[in-house]
């Protein structure tokens, strides 16, 4: 499956003020807000809709509406979460789910340090939130999880991919439709996405 990058003059210019260094915390919030909700936007075109009918102020009318009961986010703690205040301005009743993960240092290898999944997680369509795809790790990790719970349908929705990262990740799991807002150039020595836009967690919670 062929990853989807939104690819859109208005994408481009938010993301060169998230990659800016000298970018402030609260302006850096709501630009990962404002992009996630467009990824959302692309994420949910195959979504199917219950039939029901409505009066207009002027007639009965037949139409559609989206069950927004079928969907559980799930971000990558620390910095998936900046993702989720935007999409639930539009999926406002989805359930949420939290997976805890952080990368060794070393070994860049994904530690898990926290897992709830909100009930019947298994029946729903899930869409699994973290800004950064760098080698993969933390995202394969996080699908593996989902999978031994049952979850048969998983989006992964970020806002920067490295190659690397979109490459492992098809590899390991070929039925999950990766989402990004942009494909960068490649992984540094440590693990960090070039250009980039840096830590992303220490970036939305101002740790660093
Ligand atoms: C960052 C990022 C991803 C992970 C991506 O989290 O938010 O979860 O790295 O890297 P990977 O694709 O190589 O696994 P980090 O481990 O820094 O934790 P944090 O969100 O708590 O800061
Ligand atoms: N995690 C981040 O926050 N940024 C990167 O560039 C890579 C992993």
């Amino acid at each position: 499956m062929k990853e989807i990058i939104l690819d859109h003059p208005l994408v481009t210019h938010k993301l060169s003020i998230l990659r800016d260094k000298n970018t402030g915390t609260k302006e850096f919030r709501e630009i990962i807000s404002e992009i996630a909700i467009l990824l959302c936007y692309e994420a949910t075109k195959d979504a199917t809709l219950d039939d029901i009918t409505i009066e207009t102020p002027l007639t009965k009318y037949d139409t559609k509406k989206l069950n927004e009961d079928k969907y559980a986010f799930v971000p990558i703690l620390r910095a998936g979460m900046s993702m989720v205040d935007g999409i639930i301005k539009v999926i406002p009743n989805a359930k949420i789910g939290h997976i805890g993960l952080y990368r060794n240092e070393k070994t860049l290898e994904p530690v898990e340090y926290y897992y709830k999944m909100p009930d019947k997680i298994e029946e729903r369509e899930v869409f699994v939130l973290d800004p950064m795809l760098a080698t993969g790790g933390s995202a394969i990790a996080t699908i593996n999880r989902l999978k031994k719970d049952g979850v048969k349908k998983i989006k992964f929705l970020c806002i920067i991919a490295s190659p690397e990262g979109i490459e492992k990740l098809k590899n390991a799991h070929n039925d999950v439709q990766i989402y990004c807002a942009c494909k960068d150039k490649c992984l540094n020595e440590n693990g960090y996405i070039l250009p980039g836009l840096g830590d992303a967690g220490d970036r939305v919670y101002g740790t660093k």
